[in-house]
């Protein structure tokens, strides 16, 4: 029996995290691996099936990426994306060219016709909207396949052999744009390949606990836990894999929001493993006194991370294993580089490089968010830490405009916890949203006296990837409600902003 898992090779194109995302919302496994992979690597994957993704070369082009043809052979489903139709209709036989002036390139949304007796497009309406974007187009099919689609520029937008079940699509599945894509994916998955869609958080959690046992064996595990969502199912995963074995130290740097740090020690109460909360509230403020500079205080709050998870490790004696909460898309991204470094990200959990471990594990490496999430459920952490909010590493202290103190941390606190309080309690939930400590002073009356004091601004916006952001329309009853809240009840304040900036330019946070 083959197995229900899809190899995805990865061509450089720039929705290829995405293709992962929508085949395991199939409830099917996928890993995403570069074109440029072994055969063997690629045969002892043993997958059920391959998806060829797009990217940003044309076939004929000197070195453009390829494929060892000994894929062709491996007798399971080939879906081709775009440059991955393209190739596969090179290299099976049939002749790429770049589009000329009648057979226009297509970008954007393009109607597209499809052949209802194909599988890929079984149940689908004849005509929809599909998300197109190439310069190339096929104009000669490989032996043995038919053109399956068809738009107004392009009469081969799909090709297929359904009897070698080879497939291909100029347009993107993927994508939202493409209205009829994710059936057409389950119909490639599920009627295509014969997938059942057997892949659920539980058997992940399983099959993760057996292989932890064994990487582990005997040995200890060390974690620094934030709280955040990623550290924290590693963390339940590892003491439900290796139980006593399993230390979890949680740095309690001060920054963090009202009783954040009595939810997640509670939350690890009782779980098996060793939990230690390191009180270093003091020395974080100390490091941070006078900083103004954001840049500065992520450096200063990154190294003192470290320094404490050290000496605590230290005094554990020897450990033999790191645990990291890495997840798929930054496995998937750390290929990318060269970028403009607008704020450099301070991840608690950050590799100490002076201690020394046998091994780092890493047992949410090939999870989604989403994933990781129904993950932190089924090991029954409780939904207010499942479904947190991102928190950034340094906490408050990038949310407080200039330098940190005991006492602008306290007033943040209280403001962002009425602020989400409110929310909630109008059963909203942008996808980020918190209080921010301006450094603004100004006048008002309070009673029948003058007052001098600060503004907090509050953030809500909506994204799906953080990368880019629009600022949420909360209402204008629950921004009243939460201003006259704060100002009666956060000595220190006398106003309230919201801000309306979308990222870019602004960014979520503000240092
Ligand atoms: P920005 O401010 O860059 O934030 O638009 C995008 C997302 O990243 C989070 N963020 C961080 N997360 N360490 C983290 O773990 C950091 O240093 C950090 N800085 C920003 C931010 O909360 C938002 O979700």
């Amino acid at each position: 029996m083959t197995k229900e898992r899809v190899l995805i090779l990865d061509f450089g194109g720039q929705y290829n995290q995405l293709i992962a995302r929508r085949v395991r919302e199939c409830r099917v496994y996928c890993e995403v691996r570069p074109w440029q992979t072994p055969l063997s690597e690629i045969r002892a994957f043993e997958p059920g099936a391959l998806i060829f993704t797009g990217g940003p070369h044309s076939v004929y082009e000197p070195g453009a990426p390829d494929v060892d043809p000994g894929v062709f052979s491996l007798g399971v489903p080939i879906l081709g994306i775009c440059y991955g139709c393209q190739l596969l209709a090179a290299r099976l036989g049939g002749e790429v060219v770049p589009a000329g002036p009648e057979t226009a390139r297509e970008y954007g949304k393009t109607e597209t016709v499809f052949s209802p007796s194909v599988s890929l497009f079984r149940g689908l309406p004849e005509k929809s909207v599909t998300w197109m974007s190439h310069g190339d187009l096929i104009a000669r099919l490989p032996e043995g396949f038919i053109a399956a689609a068809r738009s107004g520029a392009c009469p081969t937008a799909a090709i297929c052999d359904e009897s070698r079940r080879f497939y291909g699509v100029q347009f993107h599945p993927e994508v939202r744009h493409t209205a009829c894509g994710t059936e057409l994916l389950r119909n490639f998955l599920y009627g295509v390949c014969g997938f059942s869609g057997s892949w659920t958080m539980e058997s992940y959690r399983e099959k993760a606990v057996e292989e932890l046992r064994e990487t582990i064996g005997g040995g200890r595990v060390l974690l620094a836990l934030s709280g955040g969502v990623d550290s924290s199912v590693c963390a339940a995963l590892l003491a439900e894999a290796v139980g006593q074995q399993l230390t979890c130290v949680f740095v309690d740097h001060g920054l963090l929001r009202k009783n954040e740090g009595d939810e997640v020690a509670s939350a690890f109460a009782g779980r098996g493993a060793n939990f230690i909360r390191v009180d270093a509230r003091e020395r974080f403020l100390t490091k941070l006194r006078r900083v103004q500079q954001p840049e500065e205080k992520r450096r200063r709050i990154g190294e003192e991370f470290i320094r404490v998870f050290e000496e605590e490790s230290r005094k554990l004696g020897r450990v033999e294993f790191l645990a990291q909460g890495t997840i798929y898309p930054d496995v998937i991204e750390s290929g990318a580089g060269g970028a403009a470094v607008i704020k450099s990200h301070h991840n608690v959990g950050g590799l100490p490089d002076t201690v020394d471990f046998r091994e780092i594990v890493e047992p949410l490496r090939l999870l989604f968010k989403d994933e990781v999430r129904q993950l932190g459920r089924e090991l029954g952490l409780p939904e207010s830490l499942v479904s947190r909010q991102p928190f950034p590493g340094p906490g408050l202290a990038i949310r407080i405009i200039g330098a940190v103190t005991r006492e602008k941390l306290e007033i943040l606190r209280e403001a962002d916890a009425i602020f989400r309080e409110e929310v909630a309690a109008f059963g909203l939930r942008p996808d980020q949203y918190f209080a921010v400590l301006t450094n603004l002073r100004s006048v008002g009356v309070m009673g029948d006296g003058r007052s001098y004091e600060r503004a907090v601004a509050l953030r809500a916006v909506e994204t799906e990837d953080f990368m880019t952001a629009g600022w949420s329309k909360l209402p204008w009853e629950l921004l009243d409600r939460v201003s006259v809240r704060i100002v009666n009840e956060v000595p220190g304040v006398n106003r309230v902003l919201y801000d309306v900036t979308s990222k870019p330019p602004a960014t979520v946070e503000y240092e």
